[in-house]
């Protein structure tokens, strides 16, 4: 009989040591996220912070009322923890090794009194819920089931309701709250820095329709930083009452009220190409010609290796978050192409890159 064709060049014993110590990195990654589950419910950002900033393993245990058998198995949760890069630690010749915040972790203090520090426990909690697992669980049987479109997320498919939607709430109320706040968390972060280093996109600016904006935080940061911009927020009826006075409840895919721009912050994400297409649609009705200063303003994830691998990393895992769970996607610069052509828009700037996302100015 012949001999098979190799694929691949058989690989030296160096590289398949490294191939099993990445397959265990790769299959027991879920532990680093069940790690920092763990940290957040018992509150150890918290804790250091509250304890100065730095801490010992006794004094940690002590804070967080640990029974004190647990404290060799507290040290092996921060060692992955630190490892990972969601603490730092250092050495006390006195006390011994010593834990403390990083900006990551700070993120995850109770209470902290700063602009930019918005608490993101609730993000935390919602990507590792037990529904959310669930549905990845799911992913081959998803890929293999003939679903007729629109596809449903395969959270849809296994729990019977989509997410954020009314019907979440039915679903299991808990989730429904622990999701609501972790998008709020994850969205509010960073608007401080977008004023900061991208301003110039509201400069100029007589008035601004921010489309599906929540609780209206992001409007606020706006008219704090420009306090002669107009600004609306539009959302849903059962939303907007949280939002600023300004606030309208429509529905995006059928009405935007007039402004010279409209904003669409971390809102395209959420929806597939086709909802995408229909929402620029409306957005390019409600805005002036690009003479008149007429534009709409997109921050949202635009996916590409240039930030590096870690950068690139996590936006792809936002993806996959997107995938399991929503109609959305994140979306590379093709992707953003193709969706404002269909829409019937002229031309498009990338302006910036903050971080993960990127700020495009998209002209009528
Ligand atoms: C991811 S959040 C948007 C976050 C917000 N732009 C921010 O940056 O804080 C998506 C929002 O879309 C709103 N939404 C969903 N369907 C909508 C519709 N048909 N019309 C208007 N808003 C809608 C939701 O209520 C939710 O607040």
């Amino acid at each position: 009989m012949a001999a098979r064709s190799q694929t691949m060049v058989v690989p030296t014993d160096a590289q398949l040591l490294k191939a099993q110590a990445d397959l265990w990195r790769h299959s027991l990654y879920y532990l680093t996220s069940m790690a920092l589950k763990c940290a957040v419910e018992l509150g150890i950002p918290t804790a250091i912070h509250n304890l100065g900033g730095t801490t010992n393993l006794p004094d940690l245990v002590a804070a967080l009322s640990l029974p004190a058998n647990k404290l060799p198995h507290l040290r092996r949760l921060m060692r992955l923890l630190v490892t990972s890069g969601i603490f730092e630690s250092g050495n006390n010749n006195l006390t011994g090794e010593t834990y403390c915040l990083n900006p990551l972790s700070w993120l995850l203090v109770e209470g902290v009194e700063a602009e930019d520090h918005t608490y993101q426990k609730y993000f935390v909690l919602s990507t590792v819920s037990k529904h959310y697992v669930d549905a990845s669980l799911t992913l081959a049987d998803w890929f293999k089931k003939d679903l007729s479109p629109p596809l449903p997320s395969p959270f849809e498919e296994l729990h019977g309701v989509p997410l954020l939607h009314e019907k979440t709430a039915e679903l299991d109320e808990e989730l429904d709250a622990i999701v609501r706040e972790g998008v709020a968390a994850h969205d509010n972060l960073a608007m401080g820095t977008i004023i900061r280093e991208c301003g110039e996109i509201f400069k100029g600016l007589q008035s601004l329709t921010d489309c599906s904006g929540a609780d209206g935080t992001t409007a606020r940061a706006i008219m704090k930083a420009y306090p002669h911009i107009k600004c609306n927020v539009l959302e849903q009826p059962q939303v907007v009452h949280t939002a600023p006075t300004d606030g309208l409840a429509l529905d995006i895919f059928k009405f935007v009220p007039p402004a010279q721009a409209v904003l669409l912050k971390l809102v395209l994400h959420f929806w597939n190409d086709d909802d995408c297409v229909k929402i620029l649609e409306q957005c390019r009705k409600a805005i002036p010609s690009r003479e008149e200063g007429g534009k709409v303003i997109i921050i949202d994830t635009v996916l590409g290796p240039s930030l590096g691998p870690i950068m690139h990393e996590a936006q792809l895992l936002l993806d996959m978050l997107m995938f399991v769970n929503t109609h959305g996607r994140q979306r590379d610069e093709n992707d953003f192409r193709e969706i404002f052509t269909k829409a019937g828009f002229s031309d498009y700037k990338i302006v910036k890159k903050i971080g993960a996302r990127g700020i495009i100015e998209v002209y009528p």
